[in-house]
């Protein structure tokens, strides 16, 4: 939900650096720090997918801890926009954030402004790197801060009147350095040739025996490049994530900035505190959503939709003035494929439907509770109210699907496909099994299991012919 980059282009090509060779110690886990999902996305990807809204050149990631992992969830670039190369290169062991910046050296090109990023920063917006990448202008170092009042633990910009002149990390900082609330958010644009050289001229000799990139601002001071600071006031852009703690304490920043967007293009929230947007979520007019919904994937919600409390909705096209009653599981598959769901203008879902991928619901079509749809195209008008299962149908219009029938699509091996023509009855407790064509206007019984094709207008029966037998006596005792 960031917005795309539209201020003009300064100084040249733009060369990404995302740095996510740490470990990732508190966040007590397994899986690599920067593969955590913020939003439902890994913390790596939205950063690789804001260096795509800047149109890198080239990516070039630092794996270390978990890199065959991290490697391989990031290969792919699937960001729509994703047109660079991504580079990774390994950092063993990891000796600072200047040491990891040595390892991308021969993968630089010399003509570039090079972006340094954090895989753990996740929410830094592609409009203020662009800003940032403007006031670096291809010939000056330009840092990212900002202002905290608590600034324990991060780098000081230390200043000569207005002049950056260093930065001095906490550990190594004086009380009166300490004391500047000024910080180095991690984020820098700097031209490649000149980074090089500093680079090259990097040590150890600080409190934590590491190889500092940000010891760079001293070199740039000495050689007469201009170093310039851009400070921003939105802490959330450069939130790193250290812990689960954190990571949920950003994801409900996120949601609610997210929530606040939605409300201000006037879309009802019955409480913005309890949604969640893990993707994108496109909302007409007079959309209004209860409490407790999840929406994945691309959502697309038309005018005057209605989504209940408690319903989780993937990669769906929901069409104006349907309604999506409580505890509805609407799960399409990928977004643009067969499998994403569609549901047409004014039907009424739920409470406790299930829609699966490749459900395609025309208007007006009624599905109730305990019902499921999967794989199966119901025109318009088509009503399965109650405790049915719908999969690899094709439902024409007007069709009453009954309480408790269910096609029978697999052998056991194959799936086949079921056609209920328009205007059929099927009654309650039906079985059909397919491959099977339901002929238009016809009824089947209740409690029928039906193999066989039926022709246009018949009832078909079938099932044990019922026998009454006259005033018969129970067992007694
Ligand atoms: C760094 C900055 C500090 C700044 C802070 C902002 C340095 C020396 N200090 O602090 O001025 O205020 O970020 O958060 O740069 N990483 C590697 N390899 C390494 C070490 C780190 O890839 O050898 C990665 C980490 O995975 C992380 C990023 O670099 O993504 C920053 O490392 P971190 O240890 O969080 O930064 P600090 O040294 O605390
Ligand atoms: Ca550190």
């Amino acid at each position: 939900m960031v917005s795309k980059v539209e201020s003009s282009k300064v100084g040249g090509v733009v060369d990404v650096v995302i740095m996510a060779a740490g470990k990732g110690t508190r966040m007590k886990s397994k899986l690599p720090k920067v593969l955590h999902l913020l939003a439902g996305r890994a913390l790596l990807k939205h950063v690789v997918d804001t260096a795509a809204e800047l149109l890198a050149r080239q990516v070039t990631i630092i794996t270390g801890h978990g890199a065959m992992e991290v490697e391989a969830a990031l290969a792919i670039p699937t960001g729509s926009t994703a047109k660079f190369d991504i580079n990774f290169v390994r950092q063993e062991p990891q000796l600072g954030t200047g040491h990891a910046l040595q390892q991308a050296v021969p993968v630089l090109r010399d003509d570039g402004i090079v972006v340094v990023l954090s895989g753990d920063v996740p929410l830094i917006a592609a409009d203020t790197l662009q800003q940032l990448i403007n006031a670096c202008g291809g010939t000056q170092l330009a840092l990212l801060t900002i202002d905290f009042a608590d600034p324990t633990g991060y780098g000081r910009i230390v200043r000569q009147g207005e002049q950056v002149q260093a930065i001095v990390e906490h550990k190594d900082a004086s009380d009166a350095q300490r004391a500047i609330k000024e910080i180095y958010s991690g984020i820098m644009a700097v031209p490649a040739k000149p980074l090089k050289a500093w680079l090259a001229r990097l040590d150890n000799k600080n409190s934590q025996g590491e190889y500092y990139l940000t010891d760079i601002v001293k070199f740039a001071v000495a050689d007469g490049v201009p170093v310039v600071a851009h400070k921003i006031s939105d802490a959330l852009q450069v939130a790193g994530i250290n812990s689960p703690v954190q990571l949920a304490e950003l994801e409900r920043a996120f949601q609610m900035r997210q929530a606040v967007q939605l409300m201000e293009q006037g879309v009802r929230l019955a409480d913005p505190a309890r949604l969640d947007v893990r993707g994108q979520l496109v909302c007409a007019q007079d959309v209004s959503i209860d409490v407790n919904c999840v929406f994945e994937g691309t959502v697309t919600l038309g005018e005057g939709v209605k989504i209940g409390a408690n319903c989780v909705i993937a990669n769906a096209t929901i069409a104006a003035g349907a309604v999506i009653h409580p505890f509805s599981h609407i799960e399409g598959g990928k977004p643009g494929t067969k499998d994403a769901i569609e549901v047409g203008a004014g039907a009424l879902i739920g409470p406790f439907a299930r829609l699966r991928p490749g459900a395609k619901l025309g208007p007006e079509v009624h599905i109730g509770n305990f019902v499921e749809v999967k794989n199966s195209t119901l025109a318009r008008g088509a009503k399965a109210n109650h405790l049915a299962y719908l999969g690899d149908a094709t439902v024409g219009e007007r069709v009453n699907y009954g309480a408790g029938s269910i096609t029978a699509n697999y052998d056991g091996a194959f799936k086949h496909r079921t056609v209920i023509e328009a205007d059929v009855h099927i009654g309650s407790n039906c079985v059909l099994i397919a491959p099977l064509t339901v002929g238009a206007g016809g009824t089947v019984g209740g409690g029928s299991t039906i193999s066989k094709d039926t022709a246009p207008g018949a009832l078909s029966v079938a099932r044990g012919k019922q026998v009454s037998i006259a005033n018969w006596k129970r067992p007694a005792k």
